[in-house]
């Protein structure tokens, strides 16, 4: 079965084709990505109306780019999954709408996806997963921790308090100049650092082990670059230590998961998942702790739309649909 997943919920238009054969035994046939980077870095950060403004100009053309990359016509499509939230509601809309009036023009059948259900099963994409496994989504809007027991059936166990790592991971790299989106900058910046040259408290939440929190660590960060000391630090190993200081963060309340679920499988997601520490470090951690680590290929860690049609299918493969009234939900819960 052949699904067309559209994702538009933030900065990016993606759009997928996949082929189903089971619930969650896909073939990505194609993944194209519109990225708005160039257009909102000019402002620190995503200006909401510049992004669905962009959405409504580049879905058509990425929609069509999907189609030939995977070498189909809308002929052979026999599902749309489409992310109906949670996000920025002027941009879920572009993508929400434009699947509505193709599966009333077509009569293909349409589904709404939470778009953390794609993070949670994009590592299926490329691996043999078996349930339940335990997922930490990490990107800039979300940090959290589910027990995955079922297609559906997602239970958090933790949940940052405050800040998500990479909002903290950007608002780092702009007190620090390295522009915006700043992940990836720090975590390049960090290879040539001494990630223990600057302390960094790590912050824990008190009777939560499995919860995070990431603003004391920002603020840190702020304060001692607000001081001559901190300014004559070496950037390198700044960007080192506040990104081993979040990697720990990240690490001690995964295992702490993982053991209290007895999980033999831990999958990382989310656009931080892109993190080469985090990776290295949690893949250790899980090895030493005898569980496996799964993290899909960095164009299925960032948002993309290949995790929205997996997402999708496997209700598609039920024989399920959504109707034309279904809506747009900014803070659509899982
Ligand atoms: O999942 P995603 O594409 O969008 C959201 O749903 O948020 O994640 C984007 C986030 C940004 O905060 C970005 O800085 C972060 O992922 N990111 C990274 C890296 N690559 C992307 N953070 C740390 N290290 C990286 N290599
Ligand atoms: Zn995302």
């Amino acid at each position: 079965m052949l699904t067309l997943g559209i994702e538009s919920s933030c900065d990016d238009a993606a759009v997928a084709v996949i082929e189903t054969v089971a619930p969650g035994i896909a073939t990505v046939r194609s993944s194209t990505v519109a990225n708005q980077d160039d257009i909102h870095r000019a402002y620190g950060g995503i200006v909401p109306e510049l992004a669905s403004r962009n959405h409504v100009v580049t879905i058509v053309p990425v929609v069509e780019r999907a189609l030939s990359d995977a070498r189909c016509t809308l002929a052979d499509i026999r599902g749309i999954a489409v992310t109906s939230g949670p996000g920025l509601v002027g941009s879920l809309l572009v993508g929400l709408m434009f699947a509505k009036g193709l599966a009333q023009a077509t009569g293909i059948a349409m589904v709404g996806v939470n778009h953390i259900e794609g993070h949670i099963l994009a590592p299926m994409l490329e691996n043999r997963i078996a349930m339940p496994y335990l997922a930490l989504v990490v990107s800039g809007g979300h940090t959290a921790l589910f027990a995955v027991e079922d297609f559906g059936r997602y239970r958090r166990i933790g949940r940052t308090r405050d800040d998500a790592a990479g909002e903290a991971f950007d608002k780092v790299a702009k007190l620090m100049g390295l522009g915006y989106p700043g992940g990836r900058a720090i975590d390049e910046l960090s290879r040539h650092g001494n990630r223990k040259r600057v302390r960094i408290p790590r912050a824990h939440v008190k009777g939560a082990p499995m919860d995070f929190s990431f603003s004391g660590v920002k603020t840190f960060v702020a304060t001692l670059l607000a001081s001559a000391a901190g300014r004559a630090e070496r950037p390198e190993d700044l960007a080192a230590s506040f990104q081993e200081a979040v990697v720990d963060m990240l690490v001690n309340p995964t295992i702490a998961a993982a053991r209290e679920l007895g999980a033999d499988t831990i999958a990382l997601t989310g656009g931080v998942a892109a993190n080469s520490r985090l990776r290295e470090r949690l893949a250790e951690a899980a090895g030493a702790d005898g569980r496996r680590l799964v993290a899909p290929a960095l164009k299925y860690c960032t948002d993309n739309a290949a995790m929205i049609s997996l997402a999708g299918s496997y209700r598609l493969l039920r024989g399920e649909r959504d109707s034309l009234g279904i809506d747009a939900e900014a803070n659509l819960s899982l």
